[in-house]
């Protein structure tokens, strides 16, 4: 199986693909901080059926961390991560030193859409400027055709979302589902802090999501009755601390009076010193139409 090429060089990541774009081949982009599990490699399957050429990038990108936050201690598995890589033939993957991505004087940020102001940019201010700036700058040094971002960062993509249609950027974007443990774990990285015990209560948050869709589907459609369940089933869950439960608009994630068409339940929580996100999409128009068709 061939190695993926991997490239740390910024200019030899821009040429690598302009070169192989001028022959016509199209390139899907999977950015990444590394740590891969298989919600990342799913979006790796996605660019591999939608694109004739892949390439990752590996960077734990550190405007996007606050103080105090997990940057220094984020999991670093770049072995495995390019193991599973290869196996997932992947064509090229671009890791850059922070030095490279952030030259001194590189000081110009991307202000994100009003989508970044509430819910994780009321808890991790500069977060998501953080996010666009080096996701722009991947666009720019990858010019890939296409991208793919997973829905488990659902805020994120918004954001992504936006920052590609208000500056005009020449890229197709694809968002893909979570990808979950069995037992309803959303797949993520920080999921290796977890002991055993925080895990079964970081289950907590997957089932306060199915326990307020699966009210809705019965019928409640006041958001606040909603998020009050989605609260108590995580307090239940024993959770240490929750930082928001909320149910939003699907597109603009708005407040809503009453439970719409297309809304998104997102919590994120506390669990030991783990801060975990997830998120579900809740379509009572489509559901209702398939319990009576
Ligand atoms: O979702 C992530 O892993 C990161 O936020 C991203 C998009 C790679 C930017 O650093």
């Amino acid at each position: 199986m061939p190695s993926p090429t991997v490239v740390h060089d910024l200019d030899q990541a821009y040429l690598t693909i302009m070169q192989s774009r001028a022959q016509g081949t199209k390139w899907g982009l999977v950015p990444t901080m590394g740590a891969l599990h298989d919600g990342h490699l799913s979006l790796v399957q996605a660019a591999r059926e939608t694109c004739d050429a892949v390439a990752v990038t590996i960077f734990v990108n550190p405007t996007q961390f606050g103080p105090g936050e997990d940057l220094d201690r984020y999991p670093r598995t770049w072995e495995a991560d390019l193991a599973a890589l290869e196996q997932h033939q992947v064509d090229l993957v671009f890791a850059p030193t922070i030095e490279s991505m952030y030259p001194p004087g590189c000081t110009t940020r991307v202000r994100p859409s009003d989508v970044a102001a509430d819910l994780e940019g009321r808890f991790r201010p500069d977060h998501f400027e953080g996010v666009a700036t080096i996701v722009l700058k991947l666009f720019q040094v990858l010019p890939a055709e296409h991208a793919f971002f997973g829905q488990k960062d659902y805020q994120q993509c918004l954001v992504v979302r936006d920052m590609v249609r208000d500056l005009n950027l020449p890229i197709h974007l694809s968002f893909r589902p979570t990808v979950r443990e069995a037992d309803g774990l959303a797949l993520s990285s920080r999921n290796r802090y977890l002991s055993d015990v925080d895990r079964q209560r970081a289950l907590g948050l997957s089932r306060a999501l199915a326990a307020a869709a699966a009210r809705a589907h019965q019928g409640e459609r006041d958001p606040q009755r909603l998020e009050a369940l989605a609260t108590q089933v995580l307090e239940d869950a024993g959770v240490d601390r929750i930082d928001y439960v909320a149910l939003r608009d699907a597109d603009t994630l708005v407040p809503l009076k009453e439970l719409a068409d297309r809304a998104v339940m997102l919590i994120a929580a506390h669990v030991g010193a783990t801060r975990l996100i997830d998120n579900r999409v809740i379509s009572v128009v489509a559901s209702e139409a398939a319990s009576q068709g």
